[in-house]
């Protein structure tokens, strides 16, 4: 990534010792259960680190696997966060404000805004930390310019997500169809809101709900961009095939969900199409009938962001980030609605509460540290 204020002076801050609250676990389990939020002194900044004070860090679905232990990326357990314990920080994403840097740190300056580098190395749910300048990307001034630090700090995982899954799969074009399950999740959400920027068209399958809850959730999709949005429960009726038949091709499906909601969308394919899994809310296997395989030809392929990043860096990585903040700044894009909890010049036992209903909640959370 290219990064402004390079090949500057270093300025190194000296300071007081710096003391910071964090929610951490000692081992995995339900996060609700085995978070809580401490005090810890901030080891002393060494060269080659920078001070980071947090701004936002949002709660992903992959956040609360990775506190059960069973998502691939384990939390960094260390014994440098808390004296005598080995714990690790929670939240892989977010973005943070540099407060200080090492002597050594000559391409960040005090003032620039920074996101984890890669998940697992350090947790964002914290009030300050100290990290290695490695660790963490800038976030150029021009790029977030306009744009609030949720959404900067929201940007690596759902709409990344949603970038790359209508660009790597199913070689779509203006007018060519999506169905997507999950589709008022994150990415979405941010699926809908790509796809309409790229002429694309989406079918929406949701979760049944009340008739109120539903009718306010197929208008919320419908601003965003959503051409069709349907209940699971419809997606087998014959209407709903008649439907999506005179739609024309529909070249891709995105599930986020698995089980019998992945297998009644994917009927929906048309032939050659492809189905792109990204995620398992159901926690059931996604099952291909033998008969789509041979006479649709329809093509099973995974996605993971995380894999996805550790092969490209670069300008790939910088025009997608680029390119989803000038979607945010121009009012193309908008994040997911989250419950927001102000982590602020709180007790340790407000913070510990705070984080406790915040992963209570699920994911379509975050924190904001005013
Ligand atoms: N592969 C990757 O790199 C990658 C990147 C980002 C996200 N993901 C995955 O994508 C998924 C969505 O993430 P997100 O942050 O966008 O999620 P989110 O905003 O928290 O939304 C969760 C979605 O899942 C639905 N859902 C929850 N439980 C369900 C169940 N038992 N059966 C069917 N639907 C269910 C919800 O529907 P209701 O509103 O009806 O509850 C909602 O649409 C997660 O599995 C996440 O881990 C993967």
């Amino acid at each position: 990534m290219r990064v402004l204020f390079s090949f500057r002076i270093p300025l190194v801050q000296f300071r007081r010792s710096l003391w910071a609250q964090a929610a951490v676990y000692s081992e995995t389990g339900d996060a609700a259960s085995v978070l809580r939020v401490v005090r810890r002194q901030l080891p002393e900044l060494n060269q080659d680190s920078v001070v980071v004070k947090m701004l936002a860090a949002p709660v992903n679905p992959s956040d609360l696997n990775q506190i059960e232990g069973t998502y691939p990326v384990k939390g960094h357990f260390s014994e440098a966060i808390l004296e005598g314990e080995r714990v690790a920080v929670g939240g892989n994403e977010g973005v943070g404000v540099v407060t200080a840097i090492g002597s050594g740190v000559c391409d960040l300056r005090v003032g620039d805004w920074v996101v984890p580098r890669r998940a697992g190395e350090f947790g964002t749910w914290c009030t300050h930390t100290v990290v290695g300048r490695e660790q963490v990307l800038g976030v150029p001034l021009e790029w977030r310019q306009g744009v609030d630090a949720l959404t900067v700090g929201s940007m690596k995982v759902n709409p990344s997500t949603a970038y790359r899954l209508l660009r790597d799969f199913g070689h779509l074009g203006p007018g060519d169809w999506v169905i997507q399950n999950g589709a008022n999740s994150g990415v979405g959400r941010a699926v809908i809101q790509m796809a309409r920027a790229l002429g694309v068209r989406t079918i929406n399958v949701v979760r049944d709900r009340s008739p109120e809850e539903y009718g306010s959730l197929v208008r919320e999709l419908r601003l965003l961009g959503a051409d069709v949005v349907v209940r699971d429960t419809e997606l087998g009726s014959e209407s709903f095939r008649a439907q999506v038949r005179a739609l024309g091709a529909v070249k891709l499906g995105l599930n986020c969900v698995g089980g019998r909601m992945a297998l009644s969308m994917t009927k929906h394919l048309s032939a050659g199409a492809t189905l792109a899994s990204y995620g398992g809310m159901s926690r059931q296997p996604v099952v291909m009938p033998t008969s789509l395989l041979l006479f649709k030809d329809i093509a099973a392929r995974g996605f993971w962001m995380n894999r996805w990043y550790e092969r490209c860096e670069g300008e790939e990585r910088d025009s997608m980030w680029r390119g989803i903040l000038e979607m945010a700044k121009e009012g193309r894009f908008v994040t997911q609605p989250m419950r927001i909890s102000a982590w602020a010049d709180v007790s340790l036992d407000e913070a510990q509460a705070l984080v406790r209903t915040a992963v209570a909640w699920g994911a379509k959370h975050a924190f904001v540290f005013p």
